[in-house]
């Protein structure tokens, strides 16, 4: 087994005072990693900010011979995003990789919500990962190596109920990753993204909120978890995919319960329909369970024209062979 080392490297990790954040920070210094530990402070719903968070994760990596300085500025405006890449360049001279990890977390139904709340949640997670990614770009292309760790959730690319903003906050970024992948390839910039399941102060704000009979199904499921809720458990996977032993782009990877598994956009084989006349409402009700079947195949385009090229590989039946067509 290869080790995987991060000497002579940079890394930023966004939101690194505490929870999964500080689980990655301590565990690339401990591989030689210079790391900045950017963390607002603030609460969990985003208000207020303090040093102290990123301060006493730099003083665990120091104490145990590590190299990390803090940083206290917001992920969320691209003059915060500035600040931190231009903290790293000063203190350590480049910029390696970075892991946007920062979040915040504000929960309500759809019909409780508030345009404010949204907008509070796109700025960190979704806005933040555009800024500290434009940020870092550059002085990755210069140097024609980085690697960019996004992270997205369950509660985004499966769906969660109370967690409209974060949901879409959170499949907003996957969508980034899916964009800079491609253009980041060419200039050695990978891009991938991972989908945590951890314990932390944002998982006890999720479940203040959650609705009782929810709450009893968690309690019965999260004992058979065992160890594996630490943040420690997805160390590993955030570290390998912002280590130079990853060659591999445009991934997306949840670590639950023990269990690394890719997580990706499929689609159906599905029904092909004419390509000369558009197919009825009728015909589409009539191929219905046939569409939504992935028993019959999955692809997973990883652009556009991928899904062109797998459509155009099947051949099209011709219009007198198609059924329904509402009659
Ligand atoms: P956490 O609340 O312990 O960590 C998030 C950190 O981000 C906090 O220390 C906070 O101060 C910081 N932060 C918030 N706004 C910031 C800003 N504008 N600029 C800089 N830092 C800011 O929560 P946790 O669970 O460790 O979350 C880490 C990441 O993992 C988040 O992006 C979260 O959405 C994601 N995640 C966590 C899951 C879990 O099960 N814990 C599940 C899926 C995703």
């Amino acid at each position: 087994m290869t080790d995987i080392r991060f000497d002579n490297q940079v890394v930023i990790v966004t939101g690194a005072g505490g929870g999964l954040g500080r689980a990655y920070a301590l565990d690339i210094a401990k591989r030689g990693g210079c790391v900045v530990v950017n963390d607002l402070g603030g609460t969990v719903e985003g208000h207020d900010a303090s040093s102290a968070l990123a301060d006493a994760v730099v003083k665990e990596i120091t104490d145990a011979g590590g190299r990390a300085i803090a940083n206290y500025d917001s992920v969320a405006t691209a003059s915060g995003a500035e600040s931190i890449v231009t903290a790293a360049v000063t203190a350590f001279g480049r910029v390696d990789a970075l892991i946007n990890n920062a979040g915040n977390m504000r929960m309500a139904t759809l019909e409780e919500s508030t345009q404010e709340d949204f907008e509070a949640l796109l700025a960190v997670h979704l806005l933040g990962s555009y800024h500290m990614s434009k940020a870092v770009w550059p002085h990755m292309k210069q140097q024609g190596y980085g690697r960019l760790v996004f992270t997205a959730s369950s509660a985004g690319m499966f769906g969660n109920q109370g967690q409209a903003f974060y949901g879409a906050a959170k499949a907003g970024v996957f969508g980034l990753m899916n964009t800079l992948s491609h253009e980041g390839e060419p200039h050695g910039i990978l891009c991938n993204v991972i989908m945590p399941n951890a314990f932390s102060r944002m998982t006890d704000k999720a479940s203040e909120y959650t609705d009782p009979e929810a709450l009893k199904r968690a309690s019965a499921i999260l004992p058979l978890m065992q160890n594996s809720m630490q943040p420690e458990f997805s160390v590993g996977l955030a570290g390998y995919l912002a280590s130079d032993i990853c060659t591999t782009t445009h991934g997306a990877y949840s670590s639950c319960g023990g269990r690394i598994a890719r997580v990706f956009v499929g689609v159906t084989e599905g029904w092909q329909g004419s390509r000369e006349e558009p197919a009825s409402a009728e015909e589409i009700a009539q191929h219905f369970d046939l569409i939504r079947d992935p028993k019959q195949g999955v692809h997973i385009p990883l652009s556009p024209s991928e899904e062109y090229r797998t459509v155009l590989s099947k051949s099209t039946p011709v219009c007198s062979e198609r059924q329904g067509g509402g009659e």
